[in-house]
This record gives structure tokens, sequence and C-alpha cells, in this order.
């Protein structure tokens, strides 16, 4: 077996480096607003609104045009296709705004899962085969990061090794792409809340997962210093009776990231998941006060947790966008917070803090 490869160019190098380092910035965080339009379309029914370019233009410009503060709190965001082309009603780019407000746009390359034939029910994402004009095409834009989501199920026969490979394979196919047009990848291998599992499965589930992840990275030569993984909490099944504290959570969470996450990697950048907004806040502090190693930034990468309380309060209406902003900036400063370890249970309301995000199946 030859061994052969050879490094990016130092420029490049440089360049992931630095912008993996800029996104985990202390303090800082990711806002996650790449519903596909499918996904986003639930959410504008669920306020009486259709699934229309100008609606999602609409509530995404009621994101970005949120007070500059905001970008204390959030390093960057995560686009949909359709979003990195989009203008605000006055015309101007929200990849424009967004780099003015010193806010690092991304884009999701994937597109969306498939099913894996003769497995139980598991899925691979796809997207691979253009993937490296898309990044160029991107880059050009503006965007300087992606990101690419490939979910795991928990149950007593899943995830089975071949997703787990699957899995793997594919997210280090993508962030060799991704490094290769100058885009700094964010690997996300989703172990599902779905299930009635206790919080050890998803522990060990995790730890395989990113002992397979890992592997494939290196196979493929991606250089390290230059991505980002945005990886499940390690909780117990959405179903399990037996509840655990953010305590628990933290040292299982953190114990199976040392086990499996490189130290050469800058940042690691959790998702929701479907937990209420609190919950994620509260287990993030968790995670950051625990005391074990942590050689890598700990920070978030929320969806549905930065934004359930601007959906309740915006309700699509246009003189409710200055309050639904204000509930983007309490969630984002809550949650810098916790990426330092310095939030307190409670200490910033908001209006569905405490509302549960999960839906079976979710889709992005
Ligand atoms: P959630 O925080 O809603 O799980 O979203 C994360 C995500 O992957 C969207 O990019």
């Amino acid at each position: 077996m030859t061994t052969y490869f050879s490094y990016p160019d130092p420029e490049l190098q440089e360049e992931l480096k630095k912008t993996a380092e800029a996104i985990v910035a202390p303090g800082k965080g990711i806002l996650a607003v790449d519903e596909a339009n499918e996904g986003i379309g639930k959410l504008l029914a669920a306020i009486g609104l259709e699934n229309t370019e100008t609606n999602r233009r609409r509530y995404r410009q009621l994101l970005f045009t949120s007070d500059v503060v905001l970008s204390e709190h959030i390093s960057a965001v995560i686009l949909f296709d359709e979003t990195v082309y989009q203008k605000t009603d006055e015309g101007t780019l929200f990849l424009e705004l967004l780099k003015k407000k010193n806010i690092i746009p991304g884009i999701k390359v994937d597109r969306d899962v498939v099913p894996l034939f003769c497995s139980e029910d598991e899925v691979t994402t796809q997207g691979l085969d253009d993937l490296a004009q898309r990044c160029a095409e991107y880059k050009k834009q503006g965007c300087r990061f992606a990101k690419w989501r490939c979910p795991l199920k928990i149950s007593d026969n899943t995830p089975s090794v071949q997703a787990i490979n699957d899995m793997a394979q594919v997210l280090a196919r993508y962030a060799s792409i991704c490094q290769s047009q100058g885009l700094v990848p964010i690997v996300e291998p989703d172990v599902l809340l779905d299930g009635d599992h206790d919080i050890i499965r998803t522990q060990k589930v995790t730890e395989v997962a990113l002992a397979a992840l890992y592997k494939a990275l290196n196979d493929h030569h991606v250089f390290l210093e230059g991505t980002l993984i945005k990886p499940n909490m390690v909780t117990p099944g959405q179903g399990c009776s037996k509840r655990n504290t953010p305590e628990e959570i933290a040292v299982a969470t953190v114990t199976a990231l040392l086990r499996g996450v490189p130290a050469a990697v800058p940042g690691i950048v959790l998702l929701s998941g479907g937990q209420s907004e609190e919950e994620a806040t509260l287990n993030l502090n968790a995670i950051n006060q625990v005391a074990l190693k942590k050689p890598w930034v700990l920070t978030f990468s929320y969806g549905r947790a930065l934004q359930a309380s601007v959906w309740k309060i915006w309700a699509g209406k246009d003189e409710n966008v200055a309050k639904a902003q204000q509930e983007l900036i309490k969630r984002a400063k809550a949650n810098g917070l916790a990426s330092l370890g310095k939030y307190k249970a409670g200490a910033i309301e908001s209006a569905a803090a405490d509302k549960s995000n999960y839906s079976a199946n979710h889709k992005y």
C-alpha cells in the first residue's frame, strides 16, 4: 500500500486555519439558518404563511438586519443556496450585509438524505458530484466555509457498519473537496435524538462514529486545523425515561469528544438537535464548565435553539420584526455566555425558551 500524499499549499493552510479560528473566536458561535425550502416551509406554515421566495426572504431579512450587537456572539451564519443571492428590501445582498457586520457567511452544500439500500431505515447524504464547482461559485460569492450533515439513527440494530462507514467516507470526500476550493468544511456527523436508548448508548455510538470519521478524514488528507466539527451532544434518546442532568450530559459529551476528536481541530460547534432553547444553552454551559481536558473551543451552531422564540414573536407580521430580533439577540447572548461557561440558568428569558424543538426524522 502506497502512502504518498501532499499537504495543501502553506497559503491555503493559513487561510483555512484563520477562517476556522475566527468562527470559534471566544464567546461566539454560529447561527444555522440553512433550512432547505421544504424545512422552512413547515415553519412558515405554522404561522400561517405560504412557502414563497418572498416569505423566505422576509424571514431571513429579519435575522440579518438585527442590530450589529448580534455579532458580539454570532461569528458566522450557515445559509441555504437561495439565500446567498437574496437582497434586503433596499437592495443590499444579504452576504454584503453580513460581511459589514463582521459575520462570516457559509453555505450548506449537502443535498439532503437518501435511503441506504437494504438498511434498517438508514440514510446517507448526497451532493458530491458537482461539489467542487458549487464550492468555487460560493467562494466567488463570498462564502468562506461549508457544512455537510450526515445523520445516524440509533435503534437495536443501528447504526450499521454500512451507515457508519458511509457517513465517514461521504464527509471526508466532501471535506477534501471544500478545502481544495478554499472553504473550511464543517463536518456534521449527527447522531439523532430519535429513540428510547440511554445516554451510555449515545456515548458509545458517538465515539464509534467519531473514530470512523477521523480515520476517513486522515485517509483523505484533510487538513484538520482548517476544519470544524458539528456533532450532537451526548444525551439520552428522546423517548428514554431516564433523563440526565446537564452535568451528566457534559461529562458524557466531553468524554466522547476527547476520545474521538483530535486536538488539531480548532473547534467543536455543537448542534441543538431538537433540544429546547434553554436546554441547549444549559447543556453547552455545563460542557464548558466540566472539569475535563478541552483542547478545542466548544461552542454552538444552533438552528432551532436560536430561532424558536424568533418565529413565535414574529408570527409573520412586519410590526413584530424589532421584537423578534431582540429574541435572537437574547438567545445569541445566552449561548455566547454558555460557550464561556458563564451562563446562569434562567438568566436570559425568551418567548419559547422551554418549548421542545424535537420532531421525529427532522429535516433541515
Ligand atoms: P439544530 O440546532 O436545529 O439541530 O440545527 C443544526 C443544523 O445542523 C442546522 O445547520
